[in-house]
């Protein structure tokens, strides 16, 4: 049943994408996977391949429309069908209070990280009609606590849920949800680590650095199973929700699918 299924993950190349796409792929799930890096995406996609799925690749910046419109082309005019998108590519800068901050950088990251989401929802909608399909919107306690410095990620990531609330009842017969992944050892983290001197406020970039010190982010390959389990199999009656990765629910059902 899955091996029929096709799936667009943004921000495939590495990170929770990339893992996420990694246990699409060993059920044999058609992919069509996006970042900027063409090198890594092409890295991402062959690895997909070797674990038996079919998959393109179409690298470019999310937030540019025609970039959309090229990720949803690949998968209908190689498939003729669309069952998830999986809006998980995001930028976390710039990092620095507003007061001071790029503005340029700032409004960039509104396009990544909630236009973006719509774009690609929007565009692949015919698809997800027909199929009865899931838009997965990656999200995150930013998304709901104003952390200072963030003001960029922070706002984009709760428009981003909002935007899946009213996606849920404008259009009830494609499945929209929110996932909270954790704190992820990625290079989002890394670049919290490095950038945050100066930026952040003392007490967050501590506690961000301990949780790499004291190993308890967590490893990409866990919240990715239940995005891949949303992606394939999201009930209807969770529409519009904000579900966490470790909610029990998801993670019984994501372990039978896909094993440890
Ligand atoms: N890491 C965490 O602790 C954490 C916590 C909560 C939520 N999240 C969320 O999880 C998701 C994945 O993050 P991650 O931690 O895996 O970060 P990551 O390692 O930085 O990966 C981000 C991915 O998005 C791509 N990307 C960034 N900007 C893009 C753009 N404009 N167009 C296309 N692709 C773009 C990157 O590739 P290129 O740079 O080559 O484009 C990369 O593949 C994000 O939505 C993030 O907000 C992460």
């Amino acid at each position: 049943m899955s091996e029929k299924r096709v799936v667009i993950i943004t921000g495939a190349s590495r990170g929770l994408g990339a893992a996420t796409a990694h246990w699409l792929a060993k059920k044999s799930v058609k992919l069509v996977l996006n970042a900027r890096n063409g090198e890594l995406l092409e890295k991402a996609r062959q690895e997909c391949q070797q674990l038996g799925s079919e998959v393109l690749a179409v690298a470019g910046d999310v937030g540019d429309l025609e970039v959309c419109q090229k990720i949803v082309s690949a998968a209908s005019d190689k498939w003729g069908r669309i069952d998830a998108v999986v809006n998980n590519a995001a930028v976390i800068d710039p990092i620095g209070i507003y007061t001071n901050v790029d503005m340029e950088a700032w409004s960039r990251a509104m396009q990544i990280n909630l236009v973006a989401p719509l774009y690609l929802a929007r565009l692949a909608s015919p698809w997800l009609l027909q199929s009865k399909g899931k838009v997965v919107n990656v999200s995150t306690g930013a998304a709901v606590h104003p952390l200072a410095a963030w003001s960029a990620y922070c706002a984009s990531k709760a428009g981003l849920h909002h935007l899946t609330r009213c996606m849920a009842v404008e259009q009830p017969r494609i499945i929209a949800v929110s996932l909270r992944p954790g704190v992820i050892d990625t290079a989002m983290q890394d670049q919290i680590r490095k950038d945050g001197p100066g930026h952040m406020p003392p007490d967050m970039l501590q506690y961000f650095q301990q949780l790499k010190e004291t190993n308890r982010l967590e490893p990409p390959e866990v919240p990715a199973k239940s995005m891949a389990w949303l992606a394939l199999y999201c009930p209807p009656e969770w529409n519009g929700e904000m579900i966490e990765y470790t909610d029990p629910r998801v993670v019984k059902e994501s372990a039978a699918v896909f094993g440890d």
